[in-house]
């Protein structure tokens, strides 16, 4: 028996999927900026933010083909390749070196391009001067024909505090780990004296040209864009201007059992169970706990006095009432439709086994495709949706300075999970979602790290467990 029908692609051409035979709607980003400023952060965070959206993204780092040079015996080069003076722009050796090296990483890009099916690549390096970018047009253009889009990403720094900062976080990184901190500093000093010597911010020049640019200072403080036009430049706008390096957590927790829970029924209203009653006590004693050791802990990069700790809740009541017992004293409470359980459509409110034994066609797609699979009927969604519907949400999560606990239900917990971790399109449909377990992503300036409790119901507590035991911790 076959469900009432509803049309089940009309998300893919908004929302990744982007045609392979149409190069006009392939991007490529060319990131600029001189070293310590941020680059390699925006292009990684943006590329996970991309593939979340469906649109099949990936960084080719211009730093790592040259390590990779630099280690291969064969390449005799007549300098270290990660010494300072290989960046010396007086060096027209060197320059053709460097050169090379980017242009070698756009070969490989543009062939991700269009033999591996990519939509969006992100040429991260510094591309600082006017020469370099012409370069890396003008092999575009004679790769491909001019309708394959190109976005030139600027990130700079003007916080002293926060260029300083990313210098040292250099001493950590693949050219100066393990090596004399002392000297690696001054050599990374020298090497950025030599960028700033020749460095060319975007500007008029690329005006002039009629190029789609976008130049960001201080993660999103200022920007300044130029020819963004259509939707994914749009959207890439959107996300890059709410940045924000404030130290922060992410909580993510279901709703407590519910009476349909109880009986495996999905996709309706329902009231918590007695059992998630308990689930929500634990849950409000659990995070005020955490709430009050975070305004004890006295960490830079957070204002102890500043940041609030609110719950946003689903407009479900087993959300609702998972939420109730948090003060409105202490924690901000908003309730949203962005975290409404997925629709179930005509499937709400049966359980699985009743969905396989009445409309075994609609089982059997689910199970082949959860992650193109949109339940039939009125109103019906599948993960496609719930992504262009959490869309806002994710630009509003990185806007936000505040700790979070959101409650909301498997499957959306579910696509916030993979936004976090970055796990990528075809492994979506294998994240398990326990659903007695709640994650907290401690968002820090340079990347996230995440950590699943589980709930204890005899106890009433929540237990920190090893990452691994979370069984789509590998999937990043
Ligand atoms: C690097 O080699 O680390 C960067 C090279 C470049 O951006 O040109």
């Amino acid at each position: 028996m076959t469900a009432s029908e509803s049309p089940r692609r009309s998300t893919e051409a908004l929302i990744g999927y982007t045609p392979q035979h149409d190069t006009g709607s392939k991007l490529v980003i060319v990131m600029v900026g001189l070293p310590a400023t941020g680059k390699s952060y925006v292009a990684k965070k943006l590329s996970r933010y991309l593939n979340w959206l469906q649109h099949k993204t990936q960084v080719f780092n211009v730093g790592d083909r040259r390590r990779e040079a630099a280690s291969n015996k064969s390449e005799a080069a007549p300098h270290s390749l990660s010494h300072a003076t290989f960046f010396d722009p007086t060096s027209s050796e060197c320059v053709s070196l460097r050169d090379q090296l980017a242009i070698n990483t756009l070969n490989e890009l543009l062939e991700w391009l269009f033999n591996s099916g990519g939509n969006i690549g992100i040429l991260d390096a510094t591309n600082s001067t006017p020469a370099r970018r012409q370069l890396v047009l003008d092999h575009i253009r004679k790769r491909r024909r001019d309708d394959l889009k190109v976005l030139f990403l600027e990130s700079r720094c003007s916080d002293a505090t926060l260029r300083e900062a990313n210098i040292r976080l250099k001493l950590f990184g693949p050219d100066y780990a393990g090596k004399d901190p002392e000297a690696s500093l001054a050599d990374f000093r020298l090497r950025v004296v030599h960028y700033e010597a020749a460095y060319v911010p975007l500007g008029q020049a690329e005006e002039k040209q009629g190029l789609s640019f976008v130049q960001m200072t201080d993660a999103g403080r200022k920007m300044n864009t130029h020819l963004i036009r259509g939707y994914i430049l749009s959207q890439i706008v959107e996300y890059l201007l709410n940045f924000n390096l404030a130290r922060r957590q992410i909580w993510l927790s279901c709703n407590g059992e519910s009476l349909d829970d109880r009986e495996g029924r999905i996709g309706r209203y329902s009231d918590l169970s007695d059992r998630g009653h308990l689930y929500a006590a634990a849950l409000a004693s659990f995070i005020e706990e955490q709430r009050q050791s975070w305004h004890a802990e006295p960490v830079s990069g957070h204002n102890p006095d500043e940041p609030q700790f609110c719950v946003w809740t689903s407009t479900w009541p087993q959300a609702v009432q998972t939420g109730r017992l948090f003060s409105s004293d202490t924690y901000d409470q908003t309730h949203t439709k962005m975290l409404d359980d997925l629709n179930a459509g005509t499937m709400a409110g049966l359980t699985f086994e009743e969905i396989s034994k009445r409309y075994p066609d609609e089982y059997a797609a689910r199970k082949l495709d959860k992650l193109n699979y949109r339940w039939p009927g009125l109103g019906g969604e599948g993960y496609i949706d719930l992504i262009v519907r959490l869309r806002p949400l994710i630009v509003e999560l990185e806007r936000t300075t505040d700790n979070l606990l959101l409650i909301t239900h498997r499957a959306v917990v579910r696509i916030l999970v993979t936004y976090f971790l970055g796990i990528q399109r075809d492994g979506l449909g294998d994240v398990q979602m326990p659903k007695d377990t709640i994650y907290c992503f401690d968002i820090e300036p340079y990347g996230i790290s995440f950590r699943p409790f589980v709930y204890n119901s005899e106890l009433g507590t929540f237990n920190q467990v090893p990452n691994s035991e979370v069984p789509f911790a590998s999937r990043r």
